[in-house]
């Protein structure tokens, strides 16, 4: 009898927790019957919506979507960064564009290492010296010019009304600010205009990235990557100790890449091909887990946790020796996403214990990779769909802004591996493969992602963290598709991150069961509740059974969906 009231308590209190958790975040999202966007920012996905409605394609919300995200969440929207973007027509030809920042000519391989050998502090981070050739704008265009239709005047005069009229500053802007303004004095000689006591509610206005947007619509990309914009640019960067020129921005390119495509079930996932780590390792994990019954083990229970941990630890193991730029080295992907590869990566994994890291190099195959990004879903009311994650790197990136042009500038750099075998920001240990070399892309762990079902399109999702990118993906596909969550649902969950090294197993705090907790810990997992507060900002779109479409609006960001 005592046990059974212990259980009834035990049910009722998880049960008004989940009740709480629920009614402070709604389990369902927005739901749209023809076209939706989902991003950071309210004005962003407005912005974008408003493309569609006038007859644009996802491509030329795209355009609008980033360019707006570059004002209204200069946090990590962006021209002074890069990203990637996965796409699935409606006539299901699917794609993908690499707009991925590029070393500058002049780097070297060494460039962050002292006459000793050892890394620089903050080199790779903070300031001139940390940014790699932007990609955002190109990316932008090579996608309008490919697929886009509406006229570049329609798609940009929003983005610029929005620069000059301002954007207003949300609670956690506000916060975000602050923390960070130490960084921008530390990286700036002048005073910057986010450099202020902004508060909630103060609006602030941006007239030179309005100015540099107008050259844009007028020259398009060469308004940026040729003439007096990056005569600027080039200056600015050099005058502050870098060494970008011009030559660099005259010659950056955007690429049309294939993207890694993989089943898991009746699921067929598309997902970003590198130099982003996305596709590869959230493929090489799928496969790993395919063969055990998650919805049998439960959401977020001891033995889903260890499974997805073991198959996440020897997935960023391969990762960190095989992964790189392309263009620069060869990537035995085929043999790394093999059935036979996966399931002999998984021979030594028993539910008893923990395989300790420490016992765990990458695979072999028989042949001769903030934290802080954005992530954007959007779908029209043509059957179109994209998936686009974009990036400054760190929080506002090097923190170098140029006043002149009104934008921040990335430090991607540090993506590439300094010294192999150093961590970097997001501790990840990188090889041979992400080296630096002139003109080459550093490694990302960026995932847009498009998901079909039965033939159709069926999930676009992603998300901004760093290394986290990966397994918070991994887990909403997860979600929806193992644990019958709808979109919002989905995104809400609480999440859990493991990357090989450091070997723990980082967890949103108090959000899993104690007891779980416990069970993990005593099979030798070390679990990491402090340095996570948050596990990613997903954005996504589910295609629901009626044909209408769910958003998964992170509670985490301002994140919104707007959809009609
Ligand atoms: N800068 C984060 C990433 O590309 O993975």
């Amino acid at each position: 009898m005592k046990y059974r009231i212990l259980i009834l308590a035990l049910t009722l209190t998880l049960l008004s927790c989940k009740e709480s958790y629920t009614k402070k975040h709604p389990v369902t999202g927005v739901i749209a019957k023809q076209g939706m966007v989902v991003s950071a920012r309210k004005e962003a996905s407005l912005i974008g919506t408003s493309i569609l409605k006038q007859g644009g394609n996802v491509f030329d919300a795209m355009m609008a979507t980033e360019l707006a995200l570059a004002v209204a969440y200069p946090y990590a929207g962006n021209l002074g960064g890069g990203g990637f973007m996965v796409y699935r027509l409606n006539s299901g030809a699917i794609g993908c564009l690499d707009y991925r920042e590029k070393a500058p000519m002049a780097a070297t391989k060494n460039m962050y290492l002292d006459s000793l050998g050892n890394v620089i502090p903050e080199k790779s981070t903070l300031g001139a010296m940390a940014v790699g050739v932007p990609g955002t704008v190109a990316g932008v265009f090579a996608a309008h010019e490919k697929f886009g239709t509406l006229p570049l005047e329609t798609i940009l005069k929003p983005v610029i009304d929005l620069a000059k009229k301002g954007v207003v500053v949300t609670e956690k802007q506000e916060r975000r600010i602050q923390a960070k303004r130490p960084s921008f004095q530390k990286a700036n000689k002048d005073t910057i205009v986010l450099d202020a006591n902004w508060k909630v509610n103060d609006t602030i206005k941006y007239p030179a990235l309005a100015n540099t947007l107008q050259v844009i619509l007028e020259q398009g990309k060469d308004g940026f990557y040729k003439g007096d914009t990056a005569k600027t640019l080039a200056g600015f960067i050099q005058d502050n100790g870098g060494i970008i020129t011009e030559e660099d921005l005259a010659s950056y390119e955007a690429k049309w890449r294939k993207p890694v495509i993989f089943n898991y079930d009746n699921l067929k996932i598309i997902s970003m091909s590198p130099p982003s780590s996305g596709g590869v390792c959230l493929g090489q994990i799928m496969g790993m887990i395919a063969s055990y019954p998650l919805e049998k083990y439960g959401h977020n229970s001891t033995k889903a946790i260890q499974i997805i941990t073991e198959a996440e630890r020897r997935a960023y193991a391969d990762r960190s020796y095989y992964l790189g730029d392309p263009d620069f080295v060869d990537i035995p992907q085929t043999e790394i996403l093999s059935d036979s590869y996966l399931k002999d990566r998984m021979s030594n994994f028993s539910f008893k214990q923990a395989t300790p890291s420490s016992t765990l190099k990458h695979g072999n195959v028989e042949v001769v990779e903030s934290d802080e990004t954005t992530h954007y879903s959007i779908v029209d009311q043509y059957g179109n769909a994209i998936a686009v994650t974009t990036t400054l790197n760190g929080a506002y990136g090097s923190k170098l802004y140029c006043s002149e042009l009104g934008f921040f500038l990335n430090n991607e750099m540090d993506d590439f591996s300094s010294k192999p075998g150093t961590p970097n920001m997001f501790g990840l240990i990188g090889a041979e493969a992400n080296s630096i070399a002139p003109q080459k892309r550093m490694l990302s762990s960026m995932t847009p992602t498009i998901v079909e079902k039965n033939g159709e399109f069926y999930m676009s999702v992603g998300t901004p963290g760093g290394s986290t990118i990966i397994t918070c993906v991994l887990q909403i596909i997860l979600n929806v598709h193992d644990f019958n969550m709808g979109m919002q649902e989905a995104v809400n969950a609480p999440r859990f991150h493991h990357q090989w090294l450091p070997d723990e197993v980082l967890m949103e705090p108090n959000k899993f069961d104690k007891k779980t907790i416990s069970a993990l810990e005593k099979k030798g997992y070390h679990i990491n509740e402090k340095d996570a507060p948050i596990i990613g900002r997903v954005d996504g779109i589910l295609k629901l059974k009626d044909g209408s479409y769910e958003a998964g609006a992170d509670y985490r960001g301002d994140d919104t969906a707007i959809g009609f």
